[in-house]
């Protein structure tokens, strides 16, 4: 039997993308063939933490492609090793994050917090650079959601965010809870409400990140409005129940993020089912499946849905929404949603215009 020829091998694997570029990592320097012989085959694929979540599909891909194209190989191994690409500045408030996503939703206490911090942590937890910001300056649920609470301390003129320790990191978390004794009530005006968004996105020390998401508060309008003035957001993530009320709503929200040049990144539907524990047996409680056919209507991506379960809301109201993750009724689902956000940013990438080659370095 003979060797594989590694020009072979980087053609088979031509057509796999870096992730966070959308350009063939054959050509930006970040695949490597290494052993060859008629027994093992070893290729090396190196990879930033903002696609963190899409390393173990994209090492699949890549072990997948090469077993088809060379049968006769037995030991195909590939490997992804962590591959360094700072963020750059971003907006004039020079916030350094790869990607910023604000979860929202039209109507109220469909989840949204619940779920943006789970994005967060499920970002973070596969070894993405996340940061968390509340951006409910009126009712701001996050601290207690993630059980985070004191005061930010302020260090060389920059505010210090408070932090969840996530799989070895740390992730930043910032939030006007975090500035007011809770059970105080803010009263803001609206300008004051920009300058307190603009704030906590320039003036806290989030540090170089792949993910910034931002938890909305209902409604939204306001809050959209200055995102998109103050910085370029690469989309939302819209929130809703299978509701036809929180459907028409979500519907809404959907239409004012367009209207302020924010795209839709896709919808998730939560508290989708409820399954009871007892029995097994399900319930529609609020409705079934309505959130995948609007994302369809509107030709929106459908994200996942997350079921009613007891333990989200009991891990929320104990300030252990990270927990979530390590319940196997839960974890699934909030890994799907996850996996599909950045797979969306990846295949938006990849169908981008490519830039004229980079030297690689
Ligand atoms: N899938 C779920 N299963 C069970 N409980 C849930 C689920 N999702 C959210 N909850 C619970 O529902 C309540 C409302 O959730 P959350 O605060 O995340 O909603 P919200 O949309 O951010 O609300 P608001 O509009 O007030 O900001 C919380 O008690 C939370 O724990
Ligand atoms: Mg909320």
């Amino acid at each position: 039997m003979t060797a594989p020829d590694p020009r072979s091998i980087t053609a088979t694997l031509a057509d796999l993308r870096d992730p966070e570029t959308g350009r063939p990592l054959a050509e930006t320097g970040q695949l490597s063939v290494g052993t060859v012989d008629a027994s093992s085959l070893t290729v090396e694929l190196r990879l930033t933490t903002h696609s963190a979540m899409l390393w173990k599909p994209l090492r699949a891909r890549a072990e997948e492609l090469l077993r088809a194209a060379f049968p006769s190989v037995p030991g195909v191994v590939v490997t992804v090793e962590p591959h360094g690409r700072p963020p750059l500045k971003i907006g004039q408030i020079g916030l350094e994050a790869k990607s910023v996503i604000a979860v929202g939703s039209g109507k109220g206490g469909v989840g949204k917090s619940t779920i943006a911090a789970s994005i967060a942590v499920g970002l973070a937890r596969a070894g993405s650079r996340t940061g968390l910001l509340d951006a409910d300056v009126y009712g701001p649920s996050v601290p207690h959601l993630l059980g985070l609470s004191g005061r930010p301390q302020i260090d060389q003129g920059k505010i210090v965010p408070l932090t969840l320790a996530i799989g070895g990191g740390d992730m930043p978390v910032m939030s006007m809870g975090f500035m007011v004794p809770p059970g105080e009530a803010v009263v803001w005006r609206g300008p004051m409400l920009h300058g307190a968004i603009t704030q906590m996105l320039r003036d806290t020390a989030w540090g170089p990140l792949d993910y910034l998401v931002i938890d909305m508060p209902p409604g939204t309008g306001d809050i959209a409005l200055t995102l998109s003035q103050v910085l370029p957001l690469t989309g939302a993530v819209i929130v809703c129940t299978p509701q036809d009320v929180a459907l028409l709503d979500a519907t809404k929200a959907i239409a004012m993020f367009r209207k302020v040049n924010i795209p839709v990144l896709g919808m998730v539907e939560n508290m989708s089912t409820f399954v009871c524990p007892d029995t097994g047996k399900r319930y529609d409680i609020f409705g079934s499946g309505g959130a995948r056919r609007t994302a369809q209507e509107l030709d929106i991506p459908f994200l996942g849905e997350v079921p009613i379960q007891i333990p989200i809301r009991e891990h929320g109201d104990a300030g252990r929404t990270a927990a979530n993750y390590e319940d196997p009724a839960s974890r699934p689902f909030l890994e799907a949603i996850c996996e599909r956000l950045v797979a969306g940013l990846a295949a938006a990438a990849a169908a981008r215009p490519s830039l004229p080659s980079l030297p690689v370095l």
